[in-house]
């Protein structure tokens, strides 16, 4: 059985990926809330991954990194604290949490650590550039590192377009804006949390062993398709 440690999964993508892996892994989930799930494979550690103490654990094959931000304001409002903060969630929570744990996923098999973009690195969009600051680092922290950790451990980010999670929950408050942002994809559609979790678990998974390095828009087209 794999062991699977999620920074995140009490909610969204990260519980969703939680959910699909339960049956068949044992899953570590490190989070400062608890995921509303038990099962004899999961085991819950309430934590702040930027300043709390980091749990020991055993062997690592797969490390998930969920937790992000969304924070979109016109430059002019956007302070420097604002993109300090961005930076800590998104880049340097990934870093503390990979830092800590390299030793026990060095003796992993096929080791694989995820992480998370977004499409607003890729396509240039009003109100993003603190986040999408923080995500370019991302994406530089996954090149680097998929460099760095080869041969043995893979590092892949999956950069999502609109999920539909309590993240997004400021963008996505009506119905209006709902089918508006469906109709700009051209998929028509936006992402579930399972849609995202569905190519985490095979990120994370053995099936991917020849994968490193990529960053895969997971984007109903927005990025990757003109009509
Ligand atoms: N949702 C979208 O539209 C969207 C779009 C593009 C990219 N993304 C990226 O995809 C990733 C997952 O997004 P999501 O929508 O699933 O996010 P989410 O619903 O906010 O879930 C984030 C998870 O991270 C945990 N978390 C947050 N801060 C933490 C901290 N300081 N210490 C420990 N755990 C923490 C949360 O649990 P607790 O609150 O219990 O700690 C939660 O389980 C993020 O990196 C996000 O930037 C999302």
């Amino acid at each position: 059985m794999r062991h699977i440690l999620i920074i995140g999964g009490s909610k969204g993508i990260g519980k969703a990926t939680l959910d699909l892996l339960i049956e068949n892994n044992k899953v570590t989930n490190l989070s400062r809330t608890a995921p509303d799930v038990t099962h004899p494979n999961l085991t819950h550690h309430s934590v702040d991954v930027l300043d709390g103490e980091l749990p020991v654990l055993e062997t690592i094959d797969g490390i998930m990194y969920c937790p992000g931000s969304i924070n979109l304001k016109p430059m002019n409002r956007l302070s420097i604290e604002d993109f300090k903060t961005d930076f800590d969630i998104n880049v340097i929570g990934a870093v503390r949490t990979i830092q800590h744990y390299l030793p026990q996923l060095k003796q992993g098999v096929s080791p694989s650590v995820v992480l998370f973009s977004t499409v607003a690195v890729k396509l240039g969009m009003p109100f993003h550039a603190s986040i999408a600051v923080s995500k370019a680092g991302v994406e530089g922290l996954t090149k680097t590192l998929s460099a760095e950790f080869a041969p043995h451990i893979r590092v892949n980010a999956i950069a999502p377009t609109v999920t539909q999670t309590d993240l997004a929950a400021g963008i996505l408050r009506n119905e209006r804006i709902i089918e508006s942002i469906n109709e700009r994809h051209p998929l028509k559609h936006f992402l579930s949390p399972e849609d995202a979790a569905h190519l985490a678990v095979y990120l994370l998974g053995e099936q991917s062993r020849s994968m490193t390095g990529q960053v895969i828009q997971l984007d109903s087209g927005i990025v990757s398709v003109k009509l």
